[in-house]
């Protein structure tokens, strides 16, 4: 199976090096990739937002499936135009990748199927806002409609600052704060069968703690030792199953990842918000226990298959992964500088600790950061104490002047807290 996998991202070096120890792949081919990705796949140029470019490609090489990793191409209609061109996707299309595109969207999906969710309002006026915060009262939780890469979400004690966010936005989402863990648990689905993955758990802020701005995510384990073994089951049956019911009834069947972020609250589970595709950072620990080869389950999907895929099967280890980012993140990031130290955890770490690359790119034998996210140190161990403590040490191998990670990444659900 000739595989191509569009996107640039530690997820997307996760997906290919997968991909790549699957004896079905015959070849691999990423677009447009980073200087991780090279070391397994064959790199293209691409814009990955032009669904005409993607296709051209994807025919050009021969590929017998492509693999759209980020939610903006996804947005664009990439998956549509490959589909078009004949050639099976693996996510979904333009309309259904609303569920992530719109918050207003996905509350509405939500609404329809029954699925339990924070109470919101859709508010476009400044009476509007005003009457919405009033309404809920602190925390506020203000969302902006539109995708923002993981930055669009302001949660805070502070009315104006609540209000200022509203105000930069065209569009937002205002609801009820939502208290309790938060769970990111995806399923792969061919828009009628739904095959759920690991649940694992994303750290979204900045800071140690839980201090600082909303970034994209930096770090995740699995599994989760606190969570009640009948999470998946109860996700299954509540949010994930009846929302792809949901979009096959309304004539936009969602196919691809779809992606369930929770708040485990006092009162049940409740749906944060829905991704049209596979999260990062939590990809690479999901990934990391996933035993069946992943490009068969991903052709499943792709081709409505999936009901005939074998169970899967998962390791019984844990993973972690620690997001290294550039100095400044999530605000406009330094890039360019060199990153030192991955010849280094490959000979000494290897197979239990691997460096992921997310913005990274080769200039002669030099690595350079080439974004916020750079590196996603991932590894694997008998138990998260172990698995945390191997990723610690290859964190600490590497070198980014001015670059910043997170000590405390499954810190607490290690100690059994
Ligand atoms: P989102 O982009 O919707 O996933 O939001 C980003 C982050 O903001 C989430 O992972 C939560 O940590 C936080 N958040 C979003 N919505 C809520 C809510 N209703 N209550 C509490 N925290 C929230
Ligand atoms: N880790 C959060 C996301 O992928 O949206």
């Amino acid at each position: 199976m000739k595989v191509l996998v569009i996107g640039s991202g530690a997820r997307e070096h996760a997906l290919c090096r997968s991909l790549s120890l699957d004896p079905a792949v015959t070849a691999l081919h990423c677009a447009p990739g980073n200087a991780g990705i090279a070391e397994v796949a064959e790199l293209h140029r691409v814009d990955a937002l032009d669904g005409a470019a993607v296709s051209a490609l994807a025919v050009e090489l021969g590929a017998d499936l492509v693999v759209v990793g980020p939610e903006a191409p996804l947005v664009a209609g990439v998956a549509d135009a490959v589909r078009e061109a004949g050639i099976p996707v693996f996510g979904p299309s333009q309309e259904a990748a609303r569920l992530e595109g719109s918050k207003a969207f996905a509350k509405d999906v939500m609404a329809g199927a029954g699925v339990p969710t924070a109470r919101s309002y859709v508010c476009t006026t400044e009476a509007e806002v005003t009457e919405a915060l009033n309404a809920f009262g602190a925390p506020y939780v203000v969302k902006d409609d539109g995708l923002a890469a993981g930055k669009g979400v302001v949660v805070t004690d502070d009315v104006e600052a609540a209000r200022a966010h509203a105000a930069a936005c065209d569009r937002v989402v205002i609801e009820e704060y939502l208290d309790g863990p938060e769970v990111s648990l995806f399923a792969v689905t061919d828009g009628v069968t739904v095959l759920p993955l690991q649940p694992a758990q994303d750290f979204k802020r900045a800071l140690d703690g839980d201090e600082g701005p909303n970034t994209g995510g930096m770090g995740a384990y699995s599994p989760l030792p606190w969570a009640d073994p009948a999470l998946v089951d109860e996700v299954m049956r509540t949010v994930l199953q009846p929302t792809v019911d949901e979009m096959r009834r309304r004539g936009t069947p969602f196919s691809g990842l779809l992606y369930a972020g929770l708040a485990i609250t006092g009162r049940g589970v409740r749906v944060i918000e829905f991704n049209a595709r596979f999260g990062d950072p939590e990809t690479q620990v999901v990934l990391a226990r996933l035993r069946t080869p992943l490009a068969g389950v991903l052709m499943a999907a792709a081709t409505g298959n999936l009901a005939d895929l074998e169970p899967l099967r998962w390791s019984d280890e844990a993973a972690v992964t620690v997001v290294v980012a550039s100095h400044n993140y999530p605000g406009a990031p330094r890039t360019g500088d060199p990153i030192t130290g991955l010849d280094e955890v490959a000979a000494k770490d290897a197979p239990h600790a691997y460096v992921l690359h997310a913005g990274t790119r080769r200039e002669g034998d030099a690595v350079l950061s080439a974004g916020g996210r750079v590196l996603s140190v991932t590894a694997t161990g008998a138990d998260l104490t172990e698995a945390r403590e191997r990723a610690y040490v290859a964190v600490a191998r590497i070198g980014l002047d001015g670059s910043q990670h997170r000590t405390d990444i499954a810190a607490k659900a290690a100690a059994g807290a």
